[in-house]
């Protein structure tokens, strides 16, 4: 699982550069385009929400769990449509951003969630959090399933029978790669160099499998009702990304100066920002090292 220290790393210096270029509710993970990229990203991600409120079953008056909840997207939009939530980030400027803006968001590891303190809620979503869950330490210890089993359980115990939950994640690709083929040092641009990157930019994170091995998890709990596959629909989020990032702002040039010194003196740092300029993210999803997943599971039980 990714510490709330490595969490920070990935999240929290981009806190100002995400919000001015992607808005203060800014969703940091794929946007919805179902293959028609003649949408703006603000109407895929508009989809995206539409999506996941549909597939949760929203009403006025529902309330929500949003298990790694970012910047708060989901929340917002669970808020216009009349509902109410409570959300979970590792990351003290994401909590901060959603608390300035009425938002029920703590800093808390989902480990550390008591269900009875949340209470039932009528529809659970982690929207590109699942990545976290596991570390490279754990995975090479054996225990990542056991600690997706963990997460099911608690989906499933802060909702009744037939209650859904709406899981968006990034997955491993055509094979899971071998962790010893990992290395920021390989030849420029081969697969082993993005991962080293990947693995600098978001730090104790390991992928799942496949949804195979996501199925097989949440079912003691769960049935999985319908699933589409995101990769492509990651790719152009990902290159609107870039676009908006170049957009020159006064604000952002004064971000970019406060984080000189910090590029200048840790190197972690500079791979993080190595991998944002050679966009090793969407080179994983485009030679389908990695893929990107949308699903949607009934409680059964
Ligand atoms: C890529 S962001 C996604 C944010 C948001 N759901 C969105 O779609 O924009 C990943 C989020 O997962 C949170 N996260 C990662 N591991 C977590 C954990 N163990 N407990 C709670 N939140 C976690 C991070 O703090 C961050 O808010």
């Amino acid at each position: 699982m990714a510490t709330q220290n490595e969490i920070e790393r990935t999240y929290d210096y981009m806190d100002d550069i995400f919000r001015v270029s992607l808005g203060d509710h800014a969703d940091i993970t794929g946007a919805m385009y179902n293959g028609d990229f003649s949408l703006t990203l603000d109407q895929a991600q508009q989809k995206k929400h539409d999506f996941i409120l549909d597939s949760i079953k929203l009403k006025p008056g529902s309330k929500i769990m949003d298990i790694g909840c970012g910047w708060g997207p989901v929340l917002y939009e669970a808020a216009k449509h009349g509902g109410k939530g409570i959300g979970f980030t590792l990351s003290p400027a994401q909590a901060r951003a959603c608390k300035a803006d009425g938002l029920n968001v703590l800093v808390k590891d989902w480990k550390d969630v008591d269900p009875k303190d949340v209470g039932k809620v009528d529809g659970v979503v982690s929207v590109g959090a699942f990545e976290h869950f596991c570390s490279i330490d754990e995975y090479k210890a054996g225990k990542q399933e056991e600690i997706y089993r963990d997460f099911f359980k608690l989906c499933s115990d802060s909702l009744d029978k037939g209650g859904k939950l709406y899981l968006q994640t990034m997955l491993w690709g055509k094979s899971v790669p071998n962790v010893n083929d990992i290395d920021v040092n390989a030849k420029k641009l081969s697969d082993s160099w993005i991962l080293g990157h990947i693995e600098k930019f978001y730090p104790g994170s390991w992928l799942p499998s496949n949804i195979g091995q996501i199925e097989k998890c949440a079912k003691p709990y769960f049935k999985l009702v319908s699933e589409n596959n995101g990769r492509l629909d990651y790719i152009q989020t990902m290159k609107e990304w870039g676009r908006a990032w170049k957009k020159p702002s006064l604000r952002k040039f004064i971000f970019m100066v406060k984080l000189a010194p910090r590029y200048a003196r840790d190197k972690d740092f500079r791979y993080q920002i190595t991998s944002l300029r050679y966009g090793c993210n969407r080179l994983c999803f485009e030679r389908e090292i990695m893929t990107h997943q949308r699903m949607v599971f009934e409680k059964v039980k």
